[in-house]
């Protein structure tokens, strides 16, 4: 195992570290005595001290050393800017940063390409120079999306690596631990300080069976996600093994691991295998592949593994699924479909089918969906919907565009789109419907959030497998499913669609494509990097201010917030991206989606300094200005959805203190602590019930210790008062976070001693 294998082709001198892995694994094995899971092996062989370290699962923080970081573009302007005020030359670990956020899909691909490239200028301008000074790998707009980049060029088997985006597991398709973080996490790894996890407890999902005919590898993760809801992976990884695994292709295997956030889980995860090494083989890889058989034995689980939870799915009786609308773990199989877009009175018509993104654009998915398109087409017939498709990366693009598929999707009435995230994060400037309007559409993605593709809450969402778009698009309606349905050719004669055949991999090779990719230069010195001070879509940061020491009397309740409160409501995304880098512009989009407890309505808040209702963002400046701290009172799984560390810079910028809640999401609360504010969790949920918006609080904060709640006093109007027992997660070292302000003036302040 000390053979020198580089990680990627595109970078020399970072070699793949099997040997210390398998070395540090024997330290851990001898200390805990129990066979392991591959995720466990995973993590444990990144452990900062094997020795040292304590390890339980659902418990432990774990210090871990991640190999590298991926960061998209969105993410990257503010983690960027923060590394930068920590004031190192370079990035500790090789990282890389991908453009594929901030391009709009309005015309199709080159057009809204060369638009991006013009209206984002200064943000591409910023990261391309702050990536060539601080020795950073940089995707330029067009490249592709983040996660089928990784998994073409940087994945791979046994690895961990850590994102600033919420699908970062895509890569576990390729046999790794890839997790997403904050933007806040990039930045501690970027900078040479261990990574903070707490040790993950492991789902177990065995597969056994084949997978055939219409129902595709999406199917899995559409069928678990019914299974654990939107909550079930809190804190978990998933692990798949069993006989099945070996009938899904390594691009399969990462759409299955990409759509395990929507579950909420740490990541998810595929034992090595044959389709992997093919993989690697075909993405010029043959090499790490090779490696990676000499390391086998601890690229799966061990014999008797034992997981936390054990989830079995016979894939050869698996049926196809759709979930959603409005949320992805509302699973539907295709035979029960009809009923429910009845009985729910969803929108039958269907206006728009979307395929491709970071979660099903491979090629296999082109050739399915090609394939389905082709057949119809064969009838006389084409695309009764809308159409798009969004390759996922230039390689794949150029390969479809070689192998005939591209022309197929244009034929049939589809429009191709930039190779980017387009209407997949709501950049997408959609015609066909209005704003309110209640309108069906399907896509391939993996999130359906109300408002998430077009910003319209009236649109019915749904997501499926690239198949079951193209023959709904057909179809142009929900009321039909392919493997019983008949539809009619150009002369009105019945036909049903034949089940959907693909490669796995191009016969011929992937064709690269464009050449997108921006190397570090050898001379980094020279390098100056673009910010001006005039931006409106950049500003340099300035550190948070630290804790003062006592405990916070008289806070007003900002919001109550009630139901799903994601990332999206507290920093809505669409128009809002272009502000990223520029915490105090973005700042005004802070919490306008969340649901005020005390009327139902969305950004309309009562401000008690005036007595009069305003928009969110506004109530929190003017606390702000007459120096009053704040909390936000949440909800079940607060913080659910995307990485976005904006959703915690932002309350903090506003003079927020605390987030309370009946639950957190990880990432978020994560976020929360990093930027020096207080996640706290009621210790009976009940208590949520007890608060009203108008109430007051104190906050004990001088008793905040690890392991010990903390004391909320409550003032409700007429002039009583009770206690709430609050429960929190600060370990040690995040409670000094809190008390320097942020965990940047940590290490702002550690740098310094
Ligand atoms: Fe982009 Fe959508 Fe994936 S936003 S990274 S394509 S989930």
């Amino acid at each position: 195992l000390s053979r020198k294998v580089e990680m990627t082709n595109w970078e020399k001198g970072h070699y793949i570290n099997y040997k210390k892995m398998s070395e540090n694994l024997a330290i851990v094995r001898g200390r805990l005595n129990r066979p392991l899971t591959f995720a466990e092996k995973i993590l444990y062989s990144h452990l900062d001290d094997p020795h040292g370290q304590e390890i339980e699962r659902g418990t432990s923080y774990l210090k871990l050393r991640p190999d590298r970081v991926a960061c998209q573009d969105a993410t990257a302007q503010m983690a960027i800017l923060q590394f930068m005020s920590a004031g190192m030359p370079s990035v500790a670990t090789p990282t890389t940063v991908h453009c594929d956020h901030l391009i709009e899909a309005q015309v199709g691909g080159p057009a809204d390409l060369a638009r991006a490239k013009d209206i984002n200028k200064e943000v591409y301008d910023f990261l391309s120079t702050s990536c060539a000074k601080y020795n950073i790998g940089f995707w330029k707009p067009g490249s592709g999306i983040i996660h089928q980049i990784i998994m073409e060029n940087y994945a791979f088997p046994g690895a961990l690596l850590i994102g600033t985006d919420s699908h970062t597991p895509n890569a576990g398709g390729l046999g790794m631990a890839a997790i997403g973080v904050g933007g806040a996490d990039a930045v501690d790894v970027m900078a040479d300080l261990p990574w903070e996890l707490k040790a993950p407890k492991v789902i177990g999902v065995k597969l056994t069976g084949k997978l055939s005919g219409w129902t595709a590898p999406k199917d899995i993760i559409l069928k678990v996600a019914g299974i654990l809801t939107v909550k079930g992976g809190t804190g978990a990884i998933v692990e798949y093994h069993g006989p099945g695994t070996e009938s899904i292709s390594c691009t399969g295997m990462g759409t299955i691991c990409n759509m395990g956030a929507e579950i909420g889980a740490t990541t998810s995860l595929f034992p090595f295998n044959d389709r992997m090494y093919d993989y690697l083989k075909a993405t010029k890889r043959q090499a790490i592949g090779d490696f990676s058989r000499e390391y086998a034995k601890e690229l799966r689980e061990d014999e008797g593994a034992e997981y936390d939870q054990l989830i079995e799915i016979n894939l050869s009786e698996l049926e196809p699924h759709i979930n959603g609308p409005f949320t992805p773990d509302l699973a539907t199989p295709i035979s029960k479909f009809k009923e429910a877009v009845k009985e729910n009175k969803w929108p039958e018509e269907l206006k728009v089918g979307l395929i491709g993104s970071c979660t099903n654009s491979s090629y296999e998915d082109m050739t399915r969906a090609a394939s389905i398109a082709e057949d119809a087409m064969s009838h006389g017939i084409k695309a009764k919907s809308l159409f798009t498709v969004t390759p996922g990366s230039e390689q794949v693009r150029a390969t479809i565009a070689r192998d005939g598929q591209l022309e197929t999707f244009e034929e049939f009435g589809g429009m191709v789109l930039a190779n980017a995230c387009g209407p997949c994060i709501g950049q997408w400037d959609r015609k066909d419907v209005k704003k309110g309007e209640p309108n069906s559409i399907i896509s391939s993605y993996n999130r359906n959030f109300t408002g998430r593709n077009d910003a319209n809450p009236a649109t019915h969402a749904f997501v499926t497998s690239p198949d079951l778009v193209v023959a709904m698009t057909i179809a142009g309606t929900l009321n039909f499913n392919p493997l019983t349905d008949t539809l009619k050719d150009k002369d009105g004669n019945e036909f049903k669609l034949k089940e959907p055949v693909g490669e796995a991999l191009p016969a011929n090779g992937f064709d690269p494509g464009e050449d997108t990719y921006q190397a570090p230069p050898s001379d980094r010195s020279a390098v100056s990097v673009a910010v001006s001070p005039t931006s409106d879509r950049l500003q340099i940061l300035q550190p948070f201010n630290a804790w003062d020491g006592k405990d916070a009397k008289d806070l007003p309740i900002l919001i109550k917030t009630q139901g799903k409160t994601t990332t999206d409501h507290i920093s809505m995304a669409g128009p809002w991206l272009k502000y990223r880098g520029h915490l105090d512009n973005i700042s005004n989009n802070m919490l306008i989606g969340a649901i005020n407890a005390d009327n139902g309505e969305a950004n309309k808040i009562k401000n008690i300094l005036t007595g009069s209702y305003d928009a969110v963002p506004a109530v929190a400046r003017d606390y702000k200005k007459n120096g009053i701290p704040w909390v936000v009172v949440g909800d079940w799984n607060y913080g659910e959805g995307s990485s976005r560390e904006h959703a915690a810079l932002e309350p903090r910028h506003l003079g927020g203190l605390a987030i309370i809640t009946r639950s957190f999401a990880r990432i978020h609360e994560t976020n929360l602590k990093k930027q020096g504010m207080l996640p706290l969790v009621f210790s009976d949920p009940a208590d949520y019930d007890k608060i009203t918006p108008e109430d007051k609080v104190d906050l004990l904060v001088t008793e905040l210790a690890v392991g010990k709640p903390m004391t909320m006093v409550v003032h409700p109007k007429d002039g009583s008062s009770f206690n709430v027992e609050l429960s929190h997660t600060f370990n040690a070292g995040q409670i000094e976070w809190f008390k320097n302000g942020s965990a940047l003036n940590t290490m702002a302040k550690k740098a310094k001693n």
